[in-house]
């Protein structure tokens, strides 16, 4: 144990010693090793904004040799007039002493643009500022995969609601109006029954009631996938309309909290905010047990907020704060129209119920 004990010292003494055998010459050559095999485009620039010194990524992404940069005033070759004062204003904070992340655009040599995240450091040496050090990211191709993954989750939205609108039409037109029918026979078919049995009667008014508990079930759900008539009503009086029709169908009380001093939202969130509704009541509907829901709607200058609560049972606790492959669509459905308009979606649940909650910032205010 103790000659174990003894060797460990020794080991560490002789790597203290290492360490501190390693000369100015040694460590500046590491250094720049790491800088010169950096993927991320590394420089220096001076106080007045000249470049010192730059790795062969910093090249590789702007397109420049180094001697056209080495001395240059950096924003004269990388940055495009619209950008020049958010430019400068970084660097007036890193000269400042303040580190600076920001995600913008640059250009490179050939003209073209890049998508970067810059992250400006301020370089002080002895506690005097000598400059700063930018640390640019190529993020071109990550925001072109977002982009597209935000117009895909668009599309399939906008499929989602052709494919509801056509569900909802199928079963009114056609399902519901069988049912309706299939209640004309059976009507039909015990008043010629009548008298043959206590056992054939039974059977066909427990039909008869199967045939209406159906056809009841089938337009609430014809009504939930129905679409909103948003652009004449308005987003108020399409919710209390909504609301009236989803209490008579499905016989869960609707307490409706609506501010009726409200400028019509631009039409896209009014659609979002009536889709939260829609969906939302469908949830309750189907999973909360509750007997009651509650719509509370109000707006000021900087956000509207929409709110959605039942008294029901709550989101079993393995779902809350699920991820969205553990979900359903209807709950990653309204996150992600949500988002789409900027906004966000908080859900509350426990025993006693569950909140569904929009924060959707007024057109021009951002959160
Ligand atoms: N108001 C609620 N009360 C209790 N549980 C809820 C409520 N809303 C949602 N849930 C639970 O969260 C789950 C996910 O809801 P989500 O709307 O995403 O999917 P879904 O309703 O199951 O299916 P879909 O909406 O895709 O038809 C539901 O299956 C249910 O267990
Ligand atoms: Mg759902």
């Amino acid at each position: 144990m103790k000659r174990n004990r003894q060797i460990k010292v020794g080991v560490r003494r002789t790597r203290l010693k290492q360490k501190l055998e390693m000369t100015l010459e040694e460590l500046t050559m590491y250094l720049n090793e790491l800088i010169d095999n950096n993927p991320v485009a590394i420089l220096v620039l001076d106080p007045k904004h000249h470049v010192q010194m730059c790795n062969p990524a910093f090249e590789r992404l702007f397109q420049y040799a180094r001697e056209e940069l080495m001395h240059a005033n950096l924003e004269d070759l990388i940055t495009t007039n619209d950008l020049t004062s958010e430019a400068v204003g970084i660097w007036e904070r890193v000269l400042r002493g303040e580190k600076v992340y920001a995600s913008t655009k640059r250009r490179r040599k050939d003209g073209s643009i890049v998508e970067v995240e810059i992250y400006g450091i301020p370089l002080v040496i002895k506690r005097k500022l000598i400059g700063v050090y930018g640390i640019y990211h190529d993020v071109s191709q990550r925001k072109e995969a977002e982009m597209e993954v935000r117009q895909l989750s668009a599309q399939l939205l906008k499929l989602q609601d052709e494919e509801r609108r056509r569900i909802a039409r199928e079963l009114h037109d056609t399902t519901a109006q069988k049912l309706v029918a299939l209640n004309m026979n059976l009507t039909k078919l015990k008043a010629l029954c009548a008298g043959t049995g206590p056992e054939a009667e039974a059977a066909i008014s427990d039909s008869l009631d199967l045939v209406e508990e159906s056809a009841r079930e089938l337009r609430t759900l014809a009504y939930l996938l129905h679409p909103p008539t948003l652009d004449d009503m308005g987003l108020t009086s399409a919710i209390s309309w909504y609301a009236r029709g989803f209490a008579q169908r499905s016989g869960v009380q609707v307490n409706l909290d609506l501010s009726s001093d409200f400028e019509r939202l631009p039409r896209d969130v009014e659609t979002m905010l009536f889709r939260v509704v829609q969906e939302g009541l469908t949830n309750i509907h189907r999973h909360s047990g509750s007997g009651s829901a509650s719509i509370h709607l109000a707006a000021d200058a900087e956000q509207v907020v929409l709110e959605l609560s039942d008294q029901g049972r709550g989101m079993p606790v393995n779902l809350q704060g699920a991820t969205v492959e553990q979900l359903g669509v209807g709950i990653a459905g309204m996150r992600e129209r949500v988002r789409q308009l900027g906004g966000r979606l908080e859900i509350v649940s426990d025993q006693h119920g569950t909140m569904l909650r929009v924060l959707q910032p007024q057109p021009g205010v951002s959160e």
